[in-house]
């Protein structure tokens, strides 16, 4: 079996785009060289658009909400236009700053269940349905999708968010077996605790940052930068012979 090498101007999907480590992905990836599609239901996503422009690169901003497919399409219809091609999916996009405080699992509405699985679960099988065809077209393409640390260690507080990130990983595995042999592999980014703006929103005291850094084999506060590395290598030509995986990143505080 012959594999298809990326475009030599390759383009990456980022949904989450507009805000927080969506932004930061697509700040780095353009770095790395790819041009740009900011997807996010925030039109803060215009100005991470401008951004990478403003850094030599293509870039274009689409608002979508990842749960809705007539909205995927029309984001699948838009890169499609404007670049005729996709290398790259990083699924991004999650209820992570919008869960609010951590509370008991009896205490979680079912409403607050259902929206949690329809954007981080629906969400990324949804876009990857409508980009796919374009990497299908091409021969080539990477799919990221973004679960947690968590699943690995469990959370109090977040029983919701801790299934849903679990479903992401399965969903993984599951795409990666049905695409392979077109020369689209599926991984996913597991980061442990970020130090953000959301992160602090919603774990609130310093605490809480420091107690999971002591966890750590390397016992640190993490940074959105910290998460470049996998995120540049699971996108690029470099990793075509790993698929269905999981690269937790959160300097050795759980182990799969
Ligand atoms: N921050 C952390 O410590 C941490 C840890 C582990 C995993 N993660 C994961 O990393 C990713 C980014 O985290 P973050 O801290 O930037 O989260 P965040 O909550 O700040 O950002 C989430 C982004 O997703 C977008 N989004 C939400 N619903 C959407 C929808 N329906 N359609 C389109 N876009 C939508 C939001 O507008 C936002 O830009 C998420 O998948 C999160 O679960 C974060």
């Amino acid at each position: 079996m012959s594999f298809k090498k990326p475009s030599s101007t390759p383009v990456v999907v980022v949904t989450g785009g507009g805000r927080g480590i969506g932004a930061a992905y697509c700040l780095d990836l353009a770095a790395a060289g790819f041009d740009v599609v900011v997807a996010d239901i925030l039109d803060e996503g215009s100005e991470v658009a401008e951004k990478v422009r403003a850094t030599g690169r293509e870039a274009m901003f689409v608002k979508v909400d990842v749960t809705v497919e007539e909205s995927t399409r029309a984001l699948a219809a838009a890169v499609q236009e404007r670049f005729g091609r996709v290398d790259a999916l990083v699924n991004n996009a999650a209820l992570y700053q919008a869960l609010g405080n951590k509370r008991p699992f009896t205490h979680i509405a079912e409403d607050e269940w259902d929206k949690v699985m329809a954007v981080n679960v629906k969400g990324p099988w949804q876009v990857a349905k409508s980009i796919y065809p374009l990497m299908l077209q091409a021969g080539y393409g990477r799919i990221v999708n973004v679960a947690s640390s968590t699943v690995h260690m469990g959370a109090p507080g977040f029983p919701h968010y801790v299934a849903s990130k679990g479903a992401v990983i399965a969903l993984t595995r599951s795409l990666a077996r049905e695409v392979g042999a077109e020369g689209v592999t599926v991984n996913c980014v597991a980061p442990g605790l970020v130090h953000n703006d959301s992160s602090v929103a919603l774990n609130g005291d310093e605490g809480y940052f420091a107690a999971s850094a002591q966890q750590r084999a390397i016992p640190r506060s993490m940074e959105e930068q910290d998460l470049f590395g996998a995120v540049r290598f699971l996108t690029s030509e470099a990793s075509r012979f790993i698929t269905g995986q999981t690269v937790i990143v959160d300097g050795g505080q759980a182990f799969s």
